[in-house]
């Protein structure tokens, strides 16, 4: 049984919503970031959740907007107190060629995945490292491993992600704070369903393990590394991918 609070951003998504359910099991006090024009479906994304036993608190807030972010912190410091664990999973995609993508593709994509993972991380530091524990979990992709044909502004904004990671692990390493990045393959969500489905057949037969995972592969990481046992593992990238793409 866990007593800590957990901010998820992009927490009412795919991979969002199976972090919070795994968290929520273990006893942590959830909370979900979603857009704020999203309060509708976030709303009804809570409600459903309730029906179903878990009990999570939603937040809007614009994780690509510092001061909205700032906003946004403030807002569950006072009506929740303290952010233990940070899972940041807000993500976009706008596949395309580089010859096709046009400047707010790039811009959109980098500072989503990207940007928001400063915006987010740098609000809840500093509490933290002077209460001696956090864990901080970026969800960064093989696609940032490896480069992926369509996703020169994902690749590079997920492998950014993880040089965050490795930076601010050895900065936090002596304050009980860990940091470490997971990094999904194609995984049964919306935003993999937005691949043309030949191009995605053909993805998913070079899997290793023959099939796309499921959110929960990627909850089940999340709630071993925000652990508090866990507290050697700091710097670290954990592939998730069925085999896809091999490394050490
Ligand atoms: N490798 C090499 N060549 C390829 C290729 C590949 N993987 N895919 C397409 N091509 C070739 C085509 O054969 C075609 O060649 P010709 O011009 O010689 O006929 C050419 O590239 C097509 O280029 P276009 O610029 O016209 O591309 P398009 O408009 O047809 O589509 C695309 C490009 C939108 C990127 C499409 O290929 C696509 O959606 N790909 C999937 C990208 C992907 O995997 N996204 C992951 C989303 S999920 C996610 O991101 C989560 C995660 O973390 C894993």
């Amino acid at each position: 049984m866990s007593n800590k609070t957990a901010l998820i951003t992009g927490g009412t998504g795919g991979l969002g919503t199976a972090i919070c359910k795994a968290l929520c099991d273990r006893g942590d006090r959830v909370i979900a970031c979603h857009l704020p024009s999203d309060t509708a479906p976030a709303t009804a994304w809570q409600e459903r959740l309730k029906e179903e036993g878990y009990d999570i608190a939603i937040i809007p807030g614009d994780v690509s907007s510092f001061t909205d972010t700032k906003r946004m912190i403030a807002e569950i410091e006072a009506n929740y107190g303290w952010v233990d664990i940070l899972v940041n999973c807000a993500g976009i995609t706008r596949d395309k060629t580089l010859r096709k993508m046009e400047e707010k593709d790039w811009e959109d994509v980098v500072n989503v995945n990207l940007g928001s993972v400063f915006n987010v991380t740098r609000q809840v530091i500093e509490g933290m490292i002077e209460r001696g524990f956090g864990r901080i979990v970026n969800i960064s992709s093989v696609n940032g491993q490896r480069g992926q044909f369509g996703q020169t502004n994902y690749s590079a904004a997920k492998a950014g992600m993880h040089g965050f990671t490795m930076a601010l692990a050895q900065e936090s390493a002596r304050k009980g704070v860990t940091v470490n990045s997971v990094s999904p393959g194609y995984i049964a969500t919306s935003m993999t369903e937005a691949i043309p489905e030949d191009v995605r057949n053909q993805i998913v037969s070079g899997i290793p393990v023959g099939r796309m995972g499921d959110p929960e592969d990627i909850a089940h990481t999340i709630a071993f590394l925000t652990d508090e046992k866990s507290d050697y593992i700091t710097g670290a990238n954990i592939p998730v991918n069925g085999g896809l793409y091999m490394s050490f």
